[in-house]
């Protein structure tokens, strides 16, 4: 990899439900350092894809959901020199969350979402987005 070398994107989904106002977590089976932590769900776009698209398709893959994306939430992070990622709202149209790839998923109210940030359950990118979120779960 060099400085000047390409950037990707990884995108990750806020999967709201606003009825519940709850948000779809996926706990990481690897690697070691985030084992166990949970995670908005998601992975890195392909080439010619946009962000939007990508989420699609991960979610289709990794959970069996179909889902409308929304917008940005929250700040980009940048993960290495390389890898940047960011977050979409999303919501879902068909399907129910049932994870291939992840160990377990979860829905989270504001309140449960918080205390796992306090607990350290969540995996670290991903918990600078919680105040974000939590805002976005009590909007009305
Ligand atoms: O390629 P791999 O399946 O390992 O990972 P990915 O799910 O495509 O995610 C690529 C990178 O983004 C990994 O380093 C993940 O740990 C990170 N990631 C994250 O920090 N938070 C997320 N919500 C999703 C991915």
């Amino acid at each position: 990899m060099s400085a000047a070398g390409p950037v990707r994107l990884v995108v990750a989904g806020a999967i709201i439900d606003l009825e519940n106002r709850s948000l779809l977590l996926a706990r990481r089976r690897y690697p070691a350092e985030v084992a166990g932590l949970w995670e908005l769900p998601g992975g890195k776009v392909e080439v010619g894809e946009t962000p939007e698209r990508a989420l699609r398709r991960e979610l289709a893959e990794e959970l069996g959901i179909d889902v409308e994306v929304g917008g940005r939430i929250g700040p980009e992070v940048a993960l290495r020199a390389d890898l940047v990622l960011i977050a979409l709202t999303a919501r879902v149209v068909s399907g129910t969350a049932t994870p291939t790839e992840h160990s377990a998923v979860r829905w989270v109210d504001g309140a449960g979402l918080s205390a796992m940030a306090s607990e350290g359950e969540l995996v670290p990118a991903d918990a600078v987005w919680v105040s974000d979120l939590i805002e976005e779960l009590a909007r009305r």
